[in-house]
């Protein structure tokens, strides 16, 4: 018997040679070569719809190009679909969850590949304790028979990065893994990656944080509209000039939050508790105090779980109705049962969740910016295309949402320019209080650098945002205060000159270093 000979070591793990797709409408990629090493750990960076993800679910069998050729460890390869690619060892994590909600996770992890019993029964018990064995090498303690629907979009992320590891793939494919975890499970995953990459495992990174690029990756390309524009070694360049490369021109990365003199307090905190019934910490929010005025940015910096997104859910009527506290909208106590009594209200908020919360597929790019500005006209027949046509241009042009025109499909938008979408619907609403749930998740440096100059502008015309954000640097651009929450309670509250990563980390964390 001779075994099947191990590819030779200089033998390229991924050749893409001129690769080419099309949509209606766009030309997603347009003759893009790529090559990656065996055990290289290589960054794909780019804007919003530079194509990004169509190269790499055309790697790993997800779409078909209409043009160009791909050997997988020296083979020739043509992928009929993701099966085909992980029988030759491609496995994705994809950057729009593709998890089936109502499964358990166990399930999802080794959906198509289910263990069986020696007399061919799903063994339930075998995959709820290999998934157990992944989520605890991913060192995170998610139940393997929860249901998936059920989980928030951060473990959500972490089932697909589990379920991705499940296959055991010599090249892991990784859209923007990160993009739902916080700082602390991000650096979870770069250990997760160092272990592979001890076994010899290729990896492609797509990410939109330059620095977690500039730790992880040995080489790094730059694609922009659709074409390679270069393919650099990490220590051959800097996060300015891909930077640059991505976006065609340089940044100036200028000051934005300061000069402004905040207004009227228009929200007031008092006490805020959210409980938690069968969870051994109790609460979800725990006694939280806050004020916030017209024409200032208060930021909200916490780990995953530290009750952020539950916080602004109470605020808006989208949480339990079961809390505790007083919350006050220019002095008068309010308590909204639906989010539609918030928005009325004059308050607005982006959700985290885009897929679940924000975005309607089956609705057009028009249709979701205007949903809430107009829904009922909308459903009343009142509105004509022409009219909601006009009245999301703005929306759209400021946010820079990059779609082939109004009327093209929400789910032909890439990631990030999904996001902007959402954004884009709120703004609409004109609110004097906004609530921002890790607004830029998924968008490019460029994209953000103008979304952070909007909020800026918008606050400066009075209007009043609670932001959260998974970064740090966002926080500490645009928030004139940080607000840190650990396990639910208030720790720590800093100004913008006072507060650093470091107090923050070590506030959210409630560790520190002696
Ligand atoms: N299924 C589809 N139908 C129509 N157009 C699509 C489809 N998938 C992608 N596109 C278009 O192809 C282009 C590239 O999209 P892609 O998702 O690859 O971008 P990306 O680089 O991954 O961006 P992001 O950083 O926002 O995720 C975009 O213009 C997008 O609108
Ligand atoms: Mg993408």
């Amino acid at each position: 018997m001779t075994a099947v000979a191990p590819a030779s070591p200089d033998c390229s793990a991924i050749v893409m040679r001129g690769i080419t797709k099309r949509f209606p409408g766009v030309v997603a990629l347009d003759g893009v070569s790529l090559e990656v090493k065996p055990g290289e750990c290589h960054a794909i960076c780019g804007e919003n719809g530079a194509g990004k993800s169509t190269l790499m679910k055309i790697l790993s069998g997800v779409d078909r190009p209409d043009a160009g050729t791909i050997e997988v460890h020296g083979s020739p390869v043509a992928f009929a679909g993701t099966g085909d690619a992980e029988r030759a060892g491609v496995a994705i994590i994809h950057q729009e969850l593709a998890l089936v909600e109502d499964l358990p996770v166990a399930a999802n992890v080794f959906l198509g590949r289910e263990l069986r019993t020696r007399l061919g029964l799903l063994d339930d018990r075998r995959m709820e304790a290999e998934c157990h064995r992944l989520l605890r090498s991913l060192e995170c303690d998610i139940d393997p028979r929860a249901r998936t629907g059920s989980l928030r979009i951060g473990d959500q992320q972490l089932v697909e990065i589990a379920k991705a590891l499940a296959l055991e793939a010599s090249i892991v494919v990784m859209d923007e893994p990160t993009s739902a975890l916080t700082e602390a499970e991000s650096a979870r995953l770069e250990r997760t990656i160092a272990g592979l990459r001890a076994r010899g495992t290729t990896i492609v990174y797509i990410s939109h944080k330059m620095d977690e690029v500039f730790r992880l990756a040995d080489r790094i390309t730059v694609l922009r509209d659709g074409r390679h524009v270069a393919t650099v070694h990490r220590s051959d360049t800097d996060q300015r000039q891909v930077t640059a490369w991505m976006v065609g021109r340089d940044l100036a990365d200028g000051e934005l939050a300061g000069g402004r003199t905040p207004g009227a307090r228009v929200l007031e905190i008092r006490g805020l508790t959210l409980p938690w019934p069968d969870h051994p910490r109790g609460h979800r929010i725990a006694d939280v105090s806050l004020d916030l005025h017209a024409g200032e940015i208060v930021g909200i910096a916490g780990l995953m779980g530290a009750g952020r997104t539950e916080l602004l859910e109470t605020i808006f009527g989208a949480a339990e109705p079961n809390w505790t506290g007083e919350i006050r909208l220019d002095g008068r106590p309010v308590r909204f049962a639906h989010p539609a009594e918030a928005r009325a209200a004059g308050i607005a908020l982006v959700a985290e969740d885009r897929k679940r919360l924000g975005l309607f597929a089956d609705l057009d790019v028009a249709a979701n910016v205007s949903l809430c500005a107009l829904g009922d006209a909308r459903r009343a027949g009142l509105l004509s295309r022409s009219r909601e046509d006009a009245l999301v241009a703005g929306p759209i042009r400021d946010t820079g949402v990059k779609a082939p025109g109004p009327r093209a499909a929400i789910t032909g938008l890439s990631g990030g320019n999904q996001q902007k979408c959402i954004i884009g619907r709120w703004l609409l609403t004109r609110p004097r209080i906004l609530l921002l749930d890790d607004p830029t998740r998924g968008i490019d440096v460029g994209a953000k650098a103008e979304l952070h100059r909007l909020i800026d502008r918008l606050c400066r015309q009075g209007m009043a945002v609670l932001l959260t954000s998974s970064e740090l640097p966002e926080l500490l651009t645009l928030a004139d205060r940080i607000i840190v929450l650990a396990e639910g309670r208030r720790t720590a509250e800093f100004s913008r000159a006072e507060a650093t990563e470091q107090q923050i980390m070590e506030a959210a964390t409630g560790y520190a270093p002696t």
